[in-house]
């Protein structure tokens, strides 16, 4: 049985894990990532402060438990709540030392804390979507089984959120927690398209062909953010000229990556070919096509004019819609009628 209901609450759930994934990225491409230098809270406050004023020891202002402070180039968590007397009293401070970040940019937190409330706000729908499929899970258990599936790996994103900030942004960490928002994308475009009422069949060249780019699209995916980690590395050993890191990079990870893209050319100009032989109608084809020449464009730029930053998150988010719209058609193809 179809459900509108969860058919809408996957697209919107969708939007949400898009809009997170680029917030991710901005995250990064600015260098926001320690804005906030603890989690859930952001300076052990739930709305961040918007100047430095708030993170100075002051005599005679109240301080809650887990607020923080900046002090002799350290950040400092209250232990209890109390009030401060005219001299600073170390007691009833411990020095923040999960990490050695000391910088208050209230523009970087900002950036972190919308991040993070988007990504908190995803959870809505998300919980909902696994609510009401647990509910009519005796009619449709698939849809109960999916959606559940999507509530724990966001959770476990959630989670290593957590860890990545903790880990002063250890870079596996972020590689994994990519491929965990990739996890969720796919979870929610399949529990979509068993819920879709029109779904049509593909002849199996077609399905074939885009068994293989879909393949060759999550190894290229997961090729650019090694690639990506690279150039972290590089940026954190303080290179400053961002045109000289692809080529000062001691590794061919990025050449493995610009060459990978031409098999996925290749495997959409067969697509391209098998699609017109066969006279089937893809859904999101134009899309698609357009999305990898697209991202083509945006990955030269990046390889070869120096990494500019608003380019990151364009190239990011263009490979997961790419992912989307070769998997979509797939899922709507061989789900059972
Ligand atoms: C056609 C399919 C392609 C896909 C699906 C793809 C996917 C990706 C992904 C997911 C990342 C990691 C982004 C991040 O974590 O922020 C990345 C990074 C990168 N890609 Fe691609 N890419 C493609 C093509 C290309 C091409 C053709 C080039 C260059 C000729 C290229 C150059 C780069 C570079 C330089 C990076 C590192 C950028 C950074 O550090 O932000 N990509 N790619």
């Amino acid at each position: 049985m179809r459900s509108p209901i969860i058919k809408r609450l996957a697209t919107i759930s969708l939007v949400f894990i898009f809009l997170v994934i680029l917030a991710g990225s901005i995250v990064r491409a600015t260098g926001s990532g320690m804005g906030c230098p603890d989690w859930p809270q952001c300076f052990g406050y739930t709305i961040p402060p918007t100047d430095v004023e708030t993170l100075t020891w002051r005599d005679n202002r109240g301080f809650e438990e887990g607020q923080m402070i900046l002090r002799y180039n350290h950040f400092w968590v209250a232990n209890s709540d109390f009030t401060t007397s005219t001299t600073f009293n170390q007691l009833n401070w411990s020095k923040y030392d999960r990490h050695d970040y000391s910088i208050f940019n209230p523009v970087h937190t900002w950036i972190e804390f919308v991040n993070r409330l988007i990504g908190a706000l995803s959870g809505i729908p998300i919980l909902i979507l696994a609510v009401l499929a647990v509910i009519s899970a005796r009619k449709n258990p698939m849809n109960a089984i999916l959606s559940v599936a999507v509530l724990f790996l966001l959770l476990f994103e959630a989670w290593l959120g957590k860890t990545v900030v903790d880990g002063n942004l250890v870079p596996n960490q972020i590689t994994i927690h990519m491929m965990g928002s990739v996890g969720i994308v796919l979870l929610l475009l399949m529990l979509r398209a068993r819920n879709e009422t029109e779904a049509p069949r593909l002849p199996k060249v077609l399905v074939v062909t885009l068994l293989i780019l879909l393949s060759l699209t999550i190894t290229q995916i997961f090729l650019g953010t090694q690639t990506r980690e690279l150039v972290d590395a590089a940026l954190d050993n303080g290179m400053t000229q961002r045109i000289d890191i692809i080529p000062g990079v001691k590794s061919s990870l990025p050449e493995i990556h610009r060459s990978f893209a031409w098999l996925i050319l290749v495997v959409a100009s067969i697509l391209v070919y098998a699609k017109r032989a066969t006279k089937a109608s893809i859904p999101g084809f134009n899309a698609l096509i357009f999305g990898i020449a697209l991202e083509w464009a945006v990955g030269l730029v990046l390889y070869f004019l120096g990494l500019p930053e608003v380019m990151q998150p364009v190239h990011l988010v263009l490979s997961i819609a790419i992912l989307s719209s070769i998997s979509y058609p797939l899922f709507l193809s061989v789900r059972k009628t």
